[in-house]
């Protein structure tokens, strides 16, 4: 598959899906509290999209069984949704695929249960600020390395974990197109951004400094291999010749 390039209206198209997901981020804010488990976050996130006229992408999606993924602390990414209550404390990533009309966008957020302890609000505003550092980076003429260089330099600085598999990518009718987005890079390097390219950055970061993960037996779930918290900040973003257009916020 090549990079699709979107025309302003399939962008508004993305747009619609993405004020839904950032409208059910919100409420997902507030839904997360000690003793809610992560599996009544889903069935809430489940019947929230579908109320809104769309549904949740990523139920399905190569077999994907759950609305939506919920990563618990040492869990980075991918998580299924469980029973168990979450805890004061707990750090919760809730990775959610909004499909509108057949139009996706992606948007995956890290909440702290009640307050985060210091060095875990550390974390979280360090990868947040990577996530907007690489946001800035997406405009026409630089290129993906630009992006990808940034959010490194910003785990770097912090001494946190970069976890490298871990890409963002191209989004429209389908969850993952053309290009990859890697949270590293090399300036200058790297495909060139073009008007009408939407993708989604999304950097996930641990505490530990290695960044090392290792997958599950359900084929999912990803953890940080030293144990350490891990949170991601994404965003779907499409590049227009006004600068970068955050369609998830
Ligand atoms: N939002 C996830 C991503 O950016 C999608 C994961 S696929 C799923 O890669 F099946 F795990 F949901
Ligand atoms: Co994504």
């Amino acid at each position: 598959m090549r990079v699709q390039i979107k025309s302003k209206q399939e962008i508004e198209y993305i747009r619609r899906a993405g004020r839904i997901l950032a409208e059910c981020h919100q409420e997902v804010a507030k839904w997360i509290k000690p003793g809610v488990s992560t599996l009544e976050i889903d069935e809430k996130v489940e019947k929230y999209l579908k109320e809104a006229g769309a549904s949740p992408e990523q139920k399905g999606y190569k077999g994907y069984p759950f609305a939506t993924c919920a990563s618990v602390n040492d869990v980075v990414c991918h998580g299924f949704p469980s029973e168990k209550p979450l805890q004061a404390g707990d750090i919760v990533t809730i990775d959610i695929v909004v499909n509108k009309n057949g139009w996706l966008a992606d948007s995956g957020w890290t909440y702290a249960v009640e307050r985060p302890g210091p060095a875990a609000a550390r974390l979280m505003k360090n990868a947040k600020d990577a996530l907007y550092d690489g946001i800035s980076m997406a405009k026409v003429g630089n290129t993906i390395g630009d992006i990808g260089y940034v959010i490194e330099q910003r785990a770097l600085a912090g001494g946190y974990g970069l976890v490298k598999p871990l890409v963002g990518h191209g989004i429209g009718r389908q969850i993952h197109e053309p290009p990859e987005v890697p949270s590293f890079g090399i300036r200058g390097r790297g495909r060139k951004l073009i008007e009408g390219m939407v993708i989604t950055i999304e950097p996930v970061f641990t505490m530990g400094p290695s960044g090392a993960v290792y997958w599950g037996d359900d084929g999912w779930t990803i953890s940080s291999a030293d144990g350490s918290v891990g949170v991601q900040f994404e965003h779907t973003i499409a590049i227009t010749n006004k600068g970068p257009y955050i369609l998830t916020e």
